[in-house]
């Protein structure tokens, strides 16, 4: 029997949506005996805890984005032909959580998933957006995940959407930094995303060739850090780059370093950023260098996805259409030892995926030079 899907992009965006929402469409037209519908709900769960959703559908031709007034669209092959190519989200994300008031919304979402007559849901996202997934999968909706988050740290996929382009970007800003704190002689402290964990930050500074790289999972000491600097001008190298997670902090330290607001209200997820500007201050105190600091911040999550972001994406979303022949409720996509899987969507609720400090750190030089891990 024909079916007709519904896709969502949840949280914080990321290159590779695009390309898996691309793959979804096109399983789900040409995977199986007879095309299945799939309809694109905007701005993540917020599409569907509107009292009017159902009235807020297509109207006449419309373009690659959403009006104002539309929260879902019919998502043919044509329309995302050109999808794989391009970053960001075409569908819009939000934070919404459907379940921060209790089950009020939970009802509204049933009753609208049932309005726009949904054989089953994708949701793609992070922690946040497939942890409503899973409750949704609870409370009987036929419903599927795709896993995405620059930060890499869901578990149950050895990959998660957004994280290989981003750690490109960090690469090319801090290639791009180098040759002016070699000019100037200075040191600099750049900021990458990662609130929980640090694969992003130790990725990147692989990459760059970061001489220090401070992660969420240990807690850095400011003296050692000093020492490690000290100890690389003794060898004639007048310049360094140190690389840190949003999320790290240091020892002297209750927790990460925040902006002091609310960021959405839906997870209520307070911002963190900071902490490179604060270990300026330090290492400014401590020497009498020229330190300066940056956050690579959104950069990290804008542009086009790098080739490996539109590959796994197109296999991801092809994925997803492939659960829901299988009639598979309440898993997810998932990359595991080089090969497209699955994993049950409780797997993933509630856990996060963070930096193995033993096998992948050096706690004493601060770098990830003796990891083997990718
Ligand atoms: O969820 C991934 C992430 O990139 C985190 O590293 C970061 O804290 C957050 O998103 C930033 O989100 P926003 O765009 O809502 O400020």
């Amino acid at each position: 029997m024909a079916k007709r899907i519904g896709v969502l992009t949840g949280g914080g965006d990321c290159p590779g949506l695009n390309p898996a929402i691309k793959g979804l469409v096109n399983g789900a037209h040409f995977g199986g005996s007879e095309p299945w519908e799939v309809i694109g709900l905007r701005d993540g769960w917020k599409s569907l805890v509107q009292s009017d959703v159902v009235d807020r559908g297509p109207n006449g031709q419309c373009g690659p984005f959403f009006e104002t007034e539309q929260f879902w669209k019919v998502l043919g092959p044509g329309e995302v032909e050109h999808w794989d190519t391009e970053g960001g989200t075409n569908l819009g994300s939000s934070r919404t959580n459907p379940y921060r008031e209790g089950e009020v919304q939970e009802k509204t979402v049933l009753a609208n998933i049932e309005a726009l007559k949904l054989d089953a849901l994708v949701a793609i996202g992070g922690e946040d957006t497939l942890g409503v997934a899973a409750k949704l999968h609870h409370a009987g909706v036929p419903v599927v995940g795709i896993p995405k988050t620059i930060d890499k740290d869901l578990p149950g996929s050895d990959y998660t959407l957004g994280f290989e382009t981003a750690v490109q970007i960090i690469t090319e800003e801090v290639d791009r930094v180098r040759t002016t704190a070699g000019s100037h002689s200075r040191t600099f402290v750049i900021e990458t995303m990662g609130r929980h964990a640090g694969h992003l930050a130790l990725q990147g500074g692989i990459a760059s060739g970061a001489y220090i790289t401070l992660i969420p999972e240990h807690q850095f000491n400011v003296a050692r850090i000093v020492r490690l600097l000290v100890e690389r001008r003794m060898r004639g190298i007048r310049y360094s780059i140190v690389l840190l997670s949003e999320g790290a902090y240091s020892e002297t330290m209750d927790g990460p370093y925040t902006l002091g607001s609310i960021r959405d209200t839906g997870f209520a997820h307070v911002a963190l950023g900071g902490i490179a500007d604060w270990l300026n201050q330090e290492i400014t105190r401590a020497t009498d260098w020229d330190v300066r600091s940056l956050s690579l911040s959104h950069l990290q999550r804008g542009g086009a996805p790098c080739a490996y972001d539109r590959r796994i994406g197109r296999l991801f979303g092809r994925g997803a259409a492939d659960l829901i022949r299988r009639g598979l409720s309440g898993h997810m996509v998932a990359l595991r030892n080089g090969t497209i899987t699955d994993v049950p969507l409780t797997e993933v609720e509630n856990r996060i995926q963070t930096v193995d400090v033993e096998k992948e750190y050096d706690v004493h030089r601060y770098n990830a030079r003796r990891s083997n891990i990718v």
